[in-house]
């Protein structure tokens, strides 16, 4: 990676100085306001804890879900920070604010190697529209940035990309520095055979990123609902399937311009409906049922896309090959999660793009059997795509 990190920083300017880490913690919050899963609370302590050992004041923030550009007590980082606190051994403060005094107070209220949690970022209105006098009143809060928060960073934010205008150094921390190693690897240079499976409901979602890998693949396996786009540009029955008529022309182009190198399920697992899984039955992809819908891909399907992934050396994974969330449109996904973890025993690098995929994998109880699993869902697509992403951009060249 060309851009500078943590590791970077010399030890001596760290001690004693408040270090503003953007961190992507937007994770689900429980009716009961609890973390739910925290792979992306635990995923930035790596940098969290090498800063706080060097005597910095770790000064944290990201933003929580979608609130309307105003305070929302659904949406307070509060929660967040009460679990990071069980997390670690240091101490980790709460301020309700992200900006002015309360926030700068707290900021030089830390002794060394504490940690403080500030407000949710999208509290302000100008944090989504890169608002300057924002970033510059973020910039106040710290001596110096790291960006860890590759969730977000796709976004051009005030607080990923307009903050740099005002603070440097502005470098990577760990996680970023992991996800843009483990991602940019597969795409520059990796270990071949290298095989891709996508997945997901739509192909309108996908084009950019096959495009992208087709020339770059050794195979590209497709899978989920998106795989019927496919069918139909082959004039294949999808029944009450979900199909993009408007991307039929298209997947029948790059279907042309990929020739053997696409891969499309042969069986598929189908339903009246997805609240009638006693209907599910297995039948082969020209036989889809004009009643039925696909939700699942089948299992001789599952069985060569694993024989495929047994094979490659690299393998990258984006998108579920069914609705996994419901029984029994789950194998399909499940299946490609324990085949991946069996090329990853067998020395393959194996890389799970975020969202969908990576829940799946938790969801499998195989996180620990993956090269890498991405904590960015949208990030790790646009990254995929090819295209820069503004969190990046804005830190400092190597
Ligand atoms: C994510 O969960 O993908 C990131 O945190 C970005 O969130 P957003 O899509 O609300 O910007």
């Amino acid at each position: 990676m060309l851009k500078k990190t943590i590791t970077d920083l010399k030890e001596p300017s760290l001690r004693g100085k408040r270090v503003l880490v953007r961190v992507d913690f937007n994770v689900p919050l429980g009716d009961d306001g609890h973390v739910g899963d925290d792979t992306r609370i635990r995923a930035a302590l790596p940098t969290i804890e090498y800063l706080a050992e060097r005597g910095a004041r770790v000064v944290l923030f990201s933003h929580l879900g979608r609130p309307k550009g105003g305070p929302d007590p659904k949406y307070s980082m509060q929660p967040v920070a009460r679990h990071l606190a069980g997390l670690t051994t240091r101490p980790v403060r709460f301020v309700d604010s992200s900006t002015g005094e309360a926030a700068e107070g707290a900021t030089r209220a830390l002794a060394d190697g504490e940690i403080l949690v500030l407000e949710n970022t999208r509290f302000h209105a100008g944090e989504e529209k890169n608002d300057p006098a924002l970033a510059k009143s973020f910039a106040a809060l710290g001596d110096l940035y790291v960006n860890d928060a590759f969730g977000s960073a796709h976004r051009a934010h005030a607080s990923t990309a307009g903050v740099t205008e005002h603070l440097r150094p502005a470098v990577a921390g760990f996680l970023m520095q992991k996800e843009l190693d483990y991602l940019g690897q597969a795409i520059a240079a990796p270990r071949r055979p290298f095989i891709a499976i996508l997945g997901g409901a739509k192909v309108s979602g996908k084009i950019d990123v096959i495009e992208a890998l087709l020339p770059k693949v050794d195979g590209l396996l497709i899978g989920g609902a998106m795989a019927c786009t496919f069918f139909r540009a082959m004039e294949l029955e999808t029944g009450t399937s979900l199909v993009e008529p408007d991307r039929i022309a298209l997947a029948h182009d790059l279907l042309g311009r990929a020739r053997m190198r696409l891969t499309l399920p042969h069986d598929a697992v189908v339903a009246d409906a997805i609240d009638q899984p006693g209907t599910a039955r297995v039948v082969p992809r020209n036989a889809i049922p004009a009643n039925a819908a696909m939700f699942d891909i089948g299992p001789e399907s599952a069985q060569s896309f694993g024989r495929a992934i047994a094979t490659a050396r690299t393998v990258l994974w984006n998108g579920p090959m069914g609705v996994f969330e419901t029984p029994p449109f789950d194998k399909g996904t499940r299946a490609i999660a324990q085949a991946m973890a069996a090329a990853t025993a067998k020395g393959a690098i194996t890389i799970v793009g975020g969202g969908d995929s990576a829940a799946a994998v938790a969801e499998a109880g195989l996180e620990a059997s993956m090269s890498h699993v991405s904590t960015g869902g949208g990030a790790s697509l646009e990254f995929l795509e090819g295209k820069v992403l503004p969190g990046v951009a804005a830190l400092d060249d190597r």
